[in-house]
């Protein structure tokens, strides 16, 4: 559990690739009253990020670390991060993978978001691969992170019913929709609340 500190907010980054419909998500609940979280910081490693965009709108610091150079540029980051006093780290389709050192700083206070009820169907193209296999059911794990991919202690999963007509595509939007909603809910009772 994080300790919450109080009335004040705990500092959060949240680090994206892509499109940041989650970002956007996290976003609207930091801003609620009786949320845990102030959203300080966008982290990008891709400058071409569509959810750099919140960043404007919403007023929010964003930083993009080209990861070519791993280590070089985590570095960065954590200075960044400690400059900032940022105590909590969301991962929100953020496709890099974080070294043990810079998971090691922050033991415990980085949450990732992943679209399959792990441990099944770790890594990319979840959808695709749970369509081929027939499955019933998949759905979306929020877990913290450790030095392996996919696999810290799970905080809340939803689960979705997969319906004879869903395509991967289909599937993707529809547990994208509880995926906005699970975010929020896991760091609730991660902060206990
Ligand atoms: C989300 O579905 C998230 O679960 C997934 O990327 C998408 C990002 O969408 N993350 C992973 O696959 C991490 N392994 P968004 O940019 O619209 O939030």
């Amino acid at each position: 559990m994080v300790q919450s500190t109080g009335p004040k907010k705990t500092k959060c980054a949240v680090f994206i690739s892509g499109r940041g419909s989650n970002l956007k998500s996290l976003i609207e609940f930091s801003k609620k009253k009786n949320s845990p979280i102030s959203i300080e910081l966008i982290i990008s490693d891709n400058s071409k990020s569509k959810g750099l965009k919140y960043a404007k709108i919403f007023k929010i610091r964003k930083k993009i670390f080209n990861y070519r150079n791993n280590s070089f540029n985590e570095k960065k980051i954590i200075r960044e991060l400690n400059y900032y006093n940022i105590k909590f780290v969301c991962l929100a389709g953020f496709m890099k993978i974080l070294s043990k050192e810079f998971i090691k700083n922050f033991k415990g206070k980085i949450l990732n978001i992943h679209p399959s009820l792990l441990p099944k169907y770790k890594g990319l193209n979840t959808h695709h691969r749970v369509i081929s296999n027939n499955e019933k059911y998949s759905g979306c794990t929020v877990h913290f992170v450790n030095s392996r991919l996919d696999s810290g202690k799970i905080i809340l999963q939803k689960k979705v019913k997969i319906s004879k007509t869903d395509t991967a595509n289909s599937l993707k939007k529809k547990i994208l929709f509880q995926e906005h909603k699970l975010y929020p809910k896991a760091i609730r009772k991660v902060f206990n609340l």
